[in-house]
């Protein structure tokens, strides 16, 4: 049997994967740098004068096959958007999940709306639908689903739920271009999906976002929402609260030239995950991503759950020893959102409790440990290995091989 490399053998590999914080993992190159450079001979960088912006507006909504597609500075910005479409505001409430980045929640509470945490599903790590079905109250307005990592959430019973309580579902894509839900791109199922382009997303701008929805009056109050809730064609004409979300030319230039190249990203993407799940469904005690035969995963990242107590090892354990064999992975993924201090502490304005105390609200919400059980536990079984489209085969051998040897070694180790 091998020596792991945290106990004094040979590393797996010395050599780094590419990764998305820098050239290594990222196809940006001459398509962007030709269009950045019409825009700046152009001399108009902001989107009101050019028309490249428009232009991605027009190819992403052409692509997801929907009607309409606002950009924006962000995927929290993106959330936002949509979140203001829906006139989310003061003593509403808006449920998700707690295995989030702080982009889903953020939005929520600048609304000054009240975000409550349904659990997630222990394999899927994505909501449970029946644990939203539990926390809807009379206050409640939208659901925001999250599609973890890039694996589709159990969107028909979502909507049915949403439906059945009139509820907005707003689809959180920020890890998930491309995925597929019985047929369907996610996003395009519930009222609105929202996506990311920060740096580590499948397509990116650097920061950026951008809202889709088929719904005509959610399209024209989502357009002026990310504009400071102008309405141009009236004339200087601020119709309601909004915010200054406008993409810039520069960014549209590089989305546009992004763009082209999304398909061949998840398709390298799914893939390379393919060749691992294989190689990994083979190990006792490993437990990776299991995607439905009705949905098509986009990997974001590449999650696996494993069964560190039968092993008698910590999650920080396993991802310390993986990482000494050259994988980068981390443990756990994020903490639940509502254990941040924002939320835990309720420092939403500092010392201002507002929204959780508004008189508007009219109710005391508690976030604290217990509120969500399999996500809580998730931080303490499941490790997340990056994910790029520019591994090699090679590559994801070398990880099913660190895994071979750390589960040889830990099962021994064992008996
Ligand atoms: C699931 C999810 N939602 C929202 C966001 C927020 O996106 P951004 O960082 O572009 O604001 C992110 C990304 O970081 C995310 O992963």
């Amino acid at each position: 049997m091998e020596l792991p490399a945290k106990y004094g053998g040979e590393p797996v590999r010395t050599k780094p994967l590419p990764s998305i914080s820098d050239a290594s993992g990222r196809w940006l190159g001459d398509e962007e740098l030709a269009l950045l450079t019409k825009v700046i001979r152009s001399g108009r960088l902001n989107r009101v004068y050019g028309g490249f912006v428009r232009e991605f507006e027009r190819r992403f909504a052409e692509l997801m096959g929907v009607k309409h597609a606002i950009a924006s500075t962000s995927g929290t910005a993106a959330i936002h958007v949509a979140l203001g479409a829906c006139d989310i505001g003061p003593g509403d409430e808006v449920i998700t999940t707690p295995i989030t980045d702080m982009g889903t929640i953020i939005p929520i509470l600048f609304q000054n709306a009240i975000p409550v945490f349904a659990d997630i599903d222990p394999e899927t790590f994505n909501l449970n639908p029946e644990d939203v079905r539990h926390r809807i109250s009379d206050k409640t307005r939208a659901i925001i689903v999250v599609h973890l990592f890039g694996m589709p959430a159990e969107m028909d019973v979502i909507m049915e739920i949403a439906e059945s309580h009139d509820l907005y579902v707003i689809e959180d894509c920020a890890q998930a271009y491309l995925a597929e839900y019985k047929g369907r791109f996610v996003g395009t199922i519930g009222h609105l999906g929202a996506f990311s382009l920060q740096q580590s997303k499948h397509i990116t701008t650097g920061d950026g976002g951008i809202t889709i929805t088929n719904d005509e009056d959610l399209a024209w109050r989502a357009k002026l929402f990310a504009d400071k809730g102008w309405d141009r064609e009236v004339g200087r004409c601020h119709l309601f609260l909004g915010n200054n979300y406008r993409m810039t030319e520069l960014q549209g230039a590089v989305a546009l030239a992004q763009l082209d190249k999304l398909k061949w990203v998840v398709k390298q993407r799914r893939e390379l995950a393919d060749l691992l799940t294989k190689k990994l469904m083979q190990m006792e005690w490993v437990h990776p991503p299991k995607v439905p035969s009705y949905c098509k995963h986009s990997y974001w990242q590449y999650p696996v759950r494993i069964e560190v107590e039968a092993l008698g090892i910590t999650i920080g354990e396993f991802s310390e020893a993986l990482r000494a064999e050259g994988i980068p992975n981390s443990p756990g993924y994020v903490p639940p959102v509502y254990l941040q201090p924002v939320l835990a502490e309720r420092k939403i304005y500092r010392d201002r409790r507002c929204p959780l105390e508004c008189p508007l609200y009219g109710k005391r919400m508690r976030y604290e440990s217990g509120l969500c059980p399999n996500a809580e536990r998730m931080m303490s079984n499941v490790i997340v290995i990056p994910w790029n489209e520019f591994y090699t085969s090679e590559d994801v051998e070398d990880i099913a091989r660190a895994f071979e040897k750390l589960m040889a070694y830990y099962t021994a180790r064992r008996q």
